[in-house]
């Protein structure tokens, strides 16, 4: 039963919307309920990256973040890249390159890919390591999540320098 319900108007995956919360609920808890179920809870106290989505274009934990806090911004989920039929370019290096283990912090790991292909265009080590560091993985599938993500970063270098 909602103690003290409010409303929160944010822009998610594109489209504009409202929701009913509470003051006390976190953003993630509020998307997992409404359907965005790829975030997900891992520690919920900001150390392990799966429940990363972007908003205003930047990386963030979710499970941090009051629901309420997202008024008036725009939040992607993992629900936005790809499909199941059309996988994004990192999407498909994972499944080629057989990064995906359990796949708990997959999601998490292309949104942050995806702030770092957004906001970057260098794509050096380093600030790769920036951009991902936020994200772990239990299985400690890093070597190969690291060269599907390095093998679509290179394309994109290569293709902005013709
Ligand atoms: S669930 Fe948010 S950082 Fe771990
Ligand atoms: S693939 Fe299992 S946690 Fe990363």
């Amino acid at each position: 039963m909602k103690k003290n319900p409010q409303t929160v108007t944010f822009t998610i995956n594109g489209e504009n919307k409202t929701f009913i919360t509470e003051p006390d609920e976190k953003l993630l808890a509020l998307l997992r309920r409404e359907g965005y179920k790829g975030a997900k809870f891992g520690c919920g106290q900001g150390t392990c990256g799966s429940c990363t989505v972007l908003m205003d274009g930047r990386a963030v934990y979710s499970c941090l973040l009051y629901a309420m806090q997202a008024e008036g911004r725009e939040i992607r989920t993992i629900e936005s890249i790809g499909s199941h039929d059309k996988p994004s370019e990192f999407q498909q290096e994972l499944i080629d390159g057989g990064a995906v283990q359990c796949g708990y912090c997959i999601p998490g790991m292309i949104m942050s890919a995806t702030a770092l292909m957004e906001n970057e265009t260098h794509f050096d080590d380093e600030t790769v390591r920036e951009y991902m560091d936020g994200n772990l993985c239990r299985c400690t599938g890093y070597e190969k999540i690291w060269a599907a993500l390095r093998r679509v970063l290179d394309r994109q270098e290569a293709a902005a320098k013709k």
